[in-house]
């Protein structure tokens, strides 16, 4: 196996950063290939609580290659800020660490632009992270997107800026009503980064093909969630890049015929953060319960989030839009104790059952779920790493999101540290036929 992609199969925050870390042991290179940070990947080792947002979360072993591909948006104050942190938690750098040439980077402008236009869109807010995602693809798409390459060279960098200013001072005053930017606050600032960063800048297609041409493994690390994908998540409640796995391809420069298998990692309940539909969504005490017990709150922005059941519905589209070959099924451990637990089949809309994600929002926001029920099961199985210790009511539960997906599991993860993890087969070192 040379090439794993690691996805998030629901709206984000399904663990990604804690099983990503667990598969990193035995990759050599680690790839993030599209969001920023907005991204809030969380690992726990026995050194403590690393939250990641930018870098990826196998740079806690030694001598493993973390790389920033061209799909991802580089907020370099933030990312300068992560380095550091890391830096004082001991971790260390030098030639393990790649940011493509070609990156967009995240202006200050684009945070400002967020943050207003979320104010502006009032009911209808997206709840963004505030990051300046949004804007920056936008700015890319526009093709006057500043790039990582473009730090290397002051004078253009400098040009750019001025001219991006011309039209985005004024849309920051005109309709938005808010504060402009000056070029040389921001040429100031930003060359400092450059100065920082330049020796992480290179090309990363042509690194990861000459990784690949020594047999070496990668392993891509999938921020947010097929759900917030910008084409097949709840647009336009979705994040502004392709987190999907096809994403891995286009944010890295490295073809699909080189892809070998794609995993999705799938909360054994749903969460959301921020606005849009949520078709199983929990305003009671079991809500609660989950929100309480699953410690929901964002990593990134602290923001509770919202909690339900498990929904097949939301789980087939990600097995059809990213081709899983297999699951990692996190946080297990939080259903413990409910008698009963329910799984979403199909949804229901005006009489009409839905067994496939409606890509109509009104559709979506009007559907009812149609629940089948499951028995839970007392037993605490926080840290079990044996698949038989399983009660068999959580074995049942499990088996029929396998069912129901028509999608194998290859790991179970029963708590948030790196040893709470019951692996059936490790999908990086061994092949699954397709
Ligand atoms: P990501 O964005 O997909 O990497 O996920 P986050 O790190 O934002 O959120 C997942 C949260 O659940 C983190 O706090 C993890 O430490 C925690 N976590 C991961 N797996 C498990 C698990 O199996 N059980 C429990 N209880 N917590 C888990
Ligand atoms: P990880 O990688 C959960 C959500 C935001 C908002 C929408 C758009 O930790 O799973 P954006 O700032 O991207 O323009 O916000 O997407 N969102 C996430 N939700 N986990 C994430 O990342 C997210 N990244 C963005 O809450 O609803
Ligand atoms: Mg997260």
């Amino acid at each position: 196996m040379a090439a794993l992609v690691v996805v998030g199969s629901q709206w984000g925050d399904e663990g990604k950063g804690k099983i990503v870390d667990l598969l990193a042991k035995d990759a050599d290179v680690i790839v993030r290939y599209q969001g920023g940070s907005n991204a809030g990947h969380t690992v726990i080792t026995n050194k403590g609580t690393f939250i990641f947002h930018l870098i990826p979360s196998g740079i806690l072993y030694r001598g493993k290659v973390c790389v920033l591909g061209n799909g991802v948006v580089i907020d370099p104050g933030g990312l300068i800020g992560e380095l550091d942190h890391l830096q004082t938690q001991g971790i260390t750098f030098g030639k393990r660490f790649v940011i493509s040439h070609r990156a967009h980077l995240i202006m200050p402008y684009h945070k400002a632009i967020d943050k207003a236009a979320e104010q502006a869109k009032g009911a209808r807010r997206i709840g963004t992270t505030g990051r300046g995602i949004g804007p920056a693809y936008v700015d890319k798409m526009a093709r006057i997107g500043i790039r990582m390459g473009d730090l290397l060279n002051p004078d253009l960098f400098r040009q750019k800026v001025q001219e991006n200013l011309v039209e985005i001072n004024a849309f920051l005053k005109h309709i938005h009503n808010a504060d402009g930017f000056t070029v040389d606050l921001i040429a100031k600032e930003y060359e400092a980064y450059g100065e920082r960063l330049r020796p992480y800048i290179a090309d990363v297609s042509v690194a990861l093909d000459r990784a690949m041409s020594k047999k070496q493994r990668i392993l891509f690390e999938g921020a947010q969630g097929t759900h917030l994908d910008v084409d097949f998540g709840t647009y336009p409640f979705v994040t502004s890049s392709s987190a999907c796995a096809g994403g891995a391809c286009t944010g890295s420069g490295v073809g699909p015929t080189k892809i070998d298998a794609v995993l999705g990692v799938t909360k054994a309940y749903t969460t959301r953060v921020g606005g849009g539909p949520f078709v199983t969504e929990l305003q009671d005490e079991i809500g609660q319960m989950l929100m309480t017990r699953g410690h929901e709150y964002g990593s990134t922005t602290g923001r509770a989030r919202r909690c339900g059941w498990l929904d097949s519905v939301l789980l087939r589209h990600a097995v059809r839009t990213n081709g899983l070959t297999s699951l990692a099924i996190t946080k297990l451990d939080v259903l413990d104790g409910a008698k009963e637990l329910k799984i979403c089949t199909g949804y229901r809309y005006q009489g009409k059952l839905y067994k496939e994600m409606p890509a109509d929002l009104e559709v979506l926001q009007g559907c009812e779920p149609v629940y089948e029920r499951w028995a839970g099961w007392a037993t605490d199985t926080t840290g079990l790493r044996a698949y038989k210790a399983l009660p068999m009511a959580a074995k049942r539960y499990l088996r029929r999101i396998e069912e129901l997906t028509g999608c194998p599991m290859d790991m179970i993860s029963t708590g948030s540290k790196r040893e709470d993890t019951i692996v059936l087969r490790n999908p990086l070192t061994t092949s699954r036929k397709r």
